[in-house]
């Protein structure tokens, strides 16, 4: 079958699609001949237009205004009619109040305020990799990534400590997801149980506040008032879910990439790459958030394609950050890559606000690794997450050994 044929038979909204295929000829696909794709309404859901060159993601990212997030910032939610915390959380809001909230939030993910969080994760790095090093078989993904994002995200939040295995997997089950089962009930569920939980947090701290975001949430002026009981509990639940699984899966990609590609891993462990590199490569990499989506604030037109106000537009970070003409080789791992500008975290006035945390999370790993694993290889298949929205694996089991040394 042609290739221009397959793609209209496509549904790039299915999940299922992304679990199942490496989508990276799709995308470049789309990139030279249709970088303006609009994947036309199925049944009731319409259509939306796909972005998939660097340029325009990025352009579109820089252009608040003509691309705009207050109505969802992701299909599933843009298809259904909206996001219900549009104009609440901090993703979901734009112009004037975004800048407020984000100006107001700001002061708490400095590195200088973070400083604390970061010591605590590096403890919880090596931590973790002793104990699951010496049991020599583990699931990368359960068993390390999987604790230390919401580790950094539950000290942020101040969370106490007998509530964090719940809230790991309400988030799980929240977002992204291993199967098609049972995927929508489960989530509409657990997004229920983490704003319940929040609900009974904020209300805890708005009596007696403590150095933590969800007491700077409760006492923040934002255009000149605070913010109602509801915009504190959908920022943090914002939060959790920006934070936590993201980074999971940047962290499980990169060991997985590390696996698959040992010429890298060796000249990392050899000390021939700087950490910081390897960092931007490994988010180039996995590219934890497969696209961003927006609303057109008005009619305009883009590579001779008409997009009307109102129309659903959708970024693919997935292709854009390997596109060829930014990337030289995109399809090979280069953990010295330099420049790196890849767009993982977004661009523009929604750049990722957690971006130094997630860094730091995975500088951390990957700088302990290279210090206390010896020799490591896959253990049984890796498993894809069922979404259009998170991209990577659930379940990354591995054989590793600590470094001879130790
Ligand atoms: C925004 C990705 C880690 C908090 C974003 C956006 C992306 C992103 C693509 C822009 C969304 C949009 O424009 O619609 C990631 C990835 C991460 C990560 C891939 C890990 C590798 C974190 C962490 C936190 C966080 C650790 C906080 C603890 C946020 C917040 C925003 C955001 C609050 C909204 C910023 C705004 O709208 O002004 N992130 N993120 N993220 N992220 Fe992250």
């Amino acid at each position: 079958m042609d290739g221009m044929e397959r793609l209209s038979d496509m549904d790039l909204a299915d999940p299922a699609l992304h679990a199942q295929e490496d989508l990276s000829r799709v995308w470049r696909q789309l990139r030279t001949q249709d970088p303006v794709h609009w994947q036309p309404a199925r049944g009731t859901r319409p259509g939306f237009w796909v972005l998939t060159r660097y340029d325009d993601v990025a352009a579109a990212y820089r252009d608040a205004d003509r691309f705009r997030s207050d109505r969802g910032n992701v299909l599933d939610t843009l298809l259904g009619g909206g996001d219900p915390a549009a104009r609440q959380m901090l993703p979901l809001t734009d112009g004037a109040r975004h800048a407020a909230l984000r100006g107001a939030l700001m002061r708490a993910f400095s590195p200088r305020a973070l400083a604390g969080v970061v010591d605590s994760i590096r403890a919880a790095s090596r931590e973790l990799l002793t104990e699951f090093l010496a049991k020599e078989e583990c699931d990368f993904a359960q068993d390390v990534a999987g604790q230390l994002p919401l580790r950094a995200i539950c000290d942020l939040l101040d969370v106490p400590r007998a509530d964090r295995q719940r809230l790991l997997a309400m988030t799980s089950s929240a977002l992204g997801s291993h199967s098609e089962q049972g995927l929508r009930q489960d989530s509409w569920v657990s997004k229920g149980e983490i704003l319940l939980y929040f609900s009974d947090l904020a209300a805890r701290r708005r009596r007696s506040p403590q150095d933590d975001i969800v007491s700077l949430l409760t006492q923040i002026q934002v255009e000149g008032g605070p913010l109602s009981d509801e915009e504190v509990i959908l920022n943090c639940y914002s939060l959790i879910i920006g934070g936590d699984e993201t980074t999971r899966l940047a962290l499980v990609g990169g060991v997985a990439a590390l696996l698959e590609h040992p010429g890298q891993w060796a000249a990392y462990t050899a000390g021939n790459v700087a950490t910081e590199h390897a960092v931007e490569e490994v988010l180039r990499w996995t590219t934890p958030t497969l696209h961003a989506g927006r609303t057109a604030g008005e009619d305009l037109m883009l590579h001779g394609r008409a997009i009307k106000a109102g129309d659903v537009v959708t970024l693919w970070n997935a292709s854009a950050n390997r596109d060829e003409e930014v990337f030289h080789e995109p399809d090979a791992l280069r953990l010295d890559r330099t420049p790196n500008r890849h767009l993982t975290f977004a661009y523009g006035s929604h750049f990722c606000l957690g971006a130094f945390l997630a860094r730091a999370e995975i500088g951390a790993v990957l700088s302990d690794m290279r210090e206390l694993v010896g020799e490591m290889e896959a253990a049984g298949p890796a498993r894809r997450l069922y979404s259009n929205f998170l991209g990577g694996l659930g379940s990354l089991p591995v054989r590793w050994r600590p470094a001879a040394a130790l």
